[in-house]
C-alpha cells in the first residue's frame, strides 16, 4: 500500500470554530484509507491567527507566539482524529519518531506543527521524507501556484507543473513582496527539492475536489516534481 502525506491547510480546514470542514474531510479520508497508508497534518487556520495576534498584542516573542500556533494547530488535529474515530490513531502524533510509530498501529496517524520557526507546511515535507511517502498532498485555499499574486497582478498564471527548483524561484520572487501570501513554505520546499517526493497543490475550499482528485484522477493545480508530471490516481 502505498503511503501518501495530506497537509490540510487550516485556512480551509478551520476557518474558525463555527466554520470548518472537519467532517467533510475526515469522511473523504476514511473512503482514502482502503487505498492509502495516510499521514495527516493539520494547520492552525483562522483559530490559530487569532491567538497569535493576541500573543504578539501581548509583547510576546515570536518564537513563542510560534509555539502557541503549534498549540493550536494540535487543538485543530485533535478534532480531526476524533472525527476519524476508529480509523485513526486516538493521540495527535507531537513528534516526526512518534508518528512513525504511530503508524505501525495501521491507522490513520493526524498530527499538527513540531517546531518553532516554520509552518505544517514544512511538517509535512518532513514527514513525507521519513516515510518515504508516495506524494504529498498540500490542500490549501489557493487552485496552485502561481507566477506572482493572482490578487494583486492580473497578468498572474497558474502553473500546471513546476520542477522542485523552478517552486523554489517562483517561492523566492513572491518572498520579496512584502505581505505576500506564501502558498508554500520555503522550508518545505527545499525539503521536497533533495527529497524529490512529487507534490500536487490543490484547492481544498471545496472538500470534493480533493476526494476527486485522488479517487477519479480530476486534478486541477500544480504538480511539483521532475520530469514528466505525475497523474492520479497513483
Ligand atoms: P500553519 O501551518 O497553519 O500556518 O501553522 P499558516 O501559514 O497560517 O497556514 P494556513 O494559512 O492556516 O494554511 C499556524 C502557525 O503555527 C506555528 C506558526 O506560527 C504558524 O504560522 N507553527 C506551525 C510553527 O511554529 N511550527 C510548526 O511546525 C507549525
Amino acid at each position: 500500500m502505498k503511503t501518501i502525506v495530506v497537509s490540510l491547510g487550516g485556512s480551509i480546514l478551520v476557518t474558525s470554530l463555527d466554520s470548518h470542514h472537519i467532517r467533510e474531510y475526515a469522511a473523504i479520508l476514511l473512503e482514502l484509507a482502503s487505498r492509502y497508508r495516510i499521514f495527516v497534518v493539520v494547520g492552525g487556520g483562522g483559530e490559530a491567527r487569532r491567538y497569535i495576534g493576541a500573543a504578539r498584542a501581548l509583547g510576546i516573542n515570536e518564537a513563542t507566539s510560534d509555539d502557541i500556533g503549534i498549540l493550536v494547530t494540535r487543538l485543530n488535529a485533535s478534532l480531526m482524529a476524533g472525527a476519524l474515530g476508529e480509523a485513526a490513531y486516538p493521540r495527535v502524533a507531537g513528534s516526526y519518531h512518534e508518528a512513525q510509530a504511530f503508524a505501525e498501529s495501521g491507522k490513520i496517524v493526524v498530527m499538527g506543527g513540531v517546531t518553532a520557526g516554520q509552518t505544517t507546511d514544512a511538517v509535512a515535507a518532513v514527514i513525507s521524507e521519513y516515510t518515504r511517502a508516495a506524494a504529498l498532498f498540500n490542500v490549501t485555499s489557493v487552485d496552485g501556484i502561481y507566477s506572482a499574486d493572482p490578487r494583486k497582478d492580473p497578468r498572474a498564471k497558474r502553473h500546471d507543473h513546476l520542477t522542485p527548483t523552478q517552486l523554489l524561484e517562483v517561492i523566492g520572487k513572491t518572498q520579496l513582496a512584502a505581505g505576500s501570501n506564501i502558498v508554500f513554505d520555503i522550508v518545505a520546499a527545499k525539503v521536497i527539492e533533495r527529497s524529490g517526493i512529487p507534490l500536487f497543490v490543490l484547492d481544498g475550499r471545496d472538500p470534493a475536489a480533493f476526494r476527486n482528485a485522488l479517487i477519479e484522477g480530476t486534478f486541477r493545480g500544480t504538480v511539483v516534481c521532475e520530469g514528466i508530471p505525475l497523474t492520479l490516481p497513483l
